[in-house]
């Protein structure tokens, strides 16, 4: 198995970390358009392997896309991040360049690649490599959900004071500040409602946290997260490559699930070693459907800034 990571960055190397840590995959090419930057985030990891005991083979290039042929899941982080006070809708006009280039690059290479796209404004990204690469609709997944789940957990451990494993709970939506969905109703400790261990309100200022988690962040860092989005990455990573039939949200290219069509955005899909295999419909109630379709209209609308 072999992945490509365009952008050595903050997100693409830890992406490349806990890919290798993980000891799935054959190889990683790590890939960066600034001199030598991937060669050494690619060495300076090699050097963990003995450390953390892995054998996956990590390299690095600078911008030569031959090195990634033949790739059989690429993960696109390239792309400018944001800064804080910024919406991830801001990054549009230079982040689409750079993701419409990268991708026709790595298709050239890898014509049977499946793709997850991170860069943001992420579901309008993974829109763009749909309308420009024609690659079928099962083979590019948006990674936003995945990340935004892990935040809705963190909260609500915190919120139960529960140990994490002990609770469950997923975001669907776009992957923005108000686009996020996380959904309270189903949320669990250990298969028992939250709601029979916290109240409304703490429940709700929960899913208010979760929502700005990563603008919380980048307030914090001064640019955006790298950790939690990266080993993100790493899960819908190995589900594929392992054929897991693992649910996870992802921003999925919809027609006519959830009574929306022509856009991608996060919903529960089933991955395996096609990429999407299924997309999950699960019963929403009325609440869930109006915050769902007004995240849509969100969506819709910055796609609507692309030249497609
Ligand atoms: C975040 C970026 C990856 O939410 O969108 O941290």
């Amino acid at each position: 198995m072999k992945i490509t990571v365009v952008g050595a960055g903050a997100v693409g190397a830890s992406c490349a970390e806990y890919i290798a840590i993980k000891n799935f995959a054959a190889e990683v090419v790590l890939l960066d358009i600034k001199e030598g930057y991937a060669e050494g985030k690619a060495m300076d990891l090699m050097q963990t392997a003995s450390l953390n005991g892995f054998d996956t083979k990590i390299t690095g290039t600078t911008n030569d896309y031959s090195k990634t042929a033949n790739s059989d899941i690429c993960v696109i982080t390239s792309g400018i991040p944001r800064k804080p006070g910024m919406t991830r809708e801001e990054l549009i006009g230079i982040n689409a360049g750079i993701v419409r280039t990268v991708s026709a690059n790595l298709i050239e290479h890898s014509p049977n690649t499946i793709i997850i796209v991170v860069s943001n404004p992420m579901d309008t990204m993974t829109y763009l490599v749909h309308k420009t690469t024609g690659l079928p609709k099962n083979r590019i997944i948006g990674m936003g959900g995945a990340l935004d789940s892990a935040r809705f957990k963190y909260r609500l451990a915190e919120a139960l004071e529960a140990p994490i494993s002990d609770v469950d709970g997923m975001v669907i939506g776009g992957h923005s500040d108000k686009g996020m969905v996380p959904l309270t109703r189903l949320a669990t400790r250990n298969s028992v409602p939250v709601t029979e261990f916290i109240s409304d309100e703490r429940l709700n200022q929960v899913k208010e946290d979760t929502k700005v988690g990563g603008a919380t962040l980048t307030k914090l860092l001064g640019t955006s997260a790298w950790y939690a989005p990266g080993a993100a990455v790493s899960g819908l990573v190995q589900a594929i490559a392992c054929d897991l039939h693992k649910i996870y949200p992802c921003s999925a290219l919809l027609e006519g699930e959830y009574g929306l069509s022509d856009l991608c955005i996060g919903v529960p899909v089933m991955l395996g070693k096609n990429g999407i295999e299924k997309i999950v419909e699960i019963e929403l109630n009325e609440a869930e459907k109006a915050h769902l379709a007004e995240s849509a209209a969100g969506v819709s609308k910055t796609n609507g800034l692309l030249d497609v």
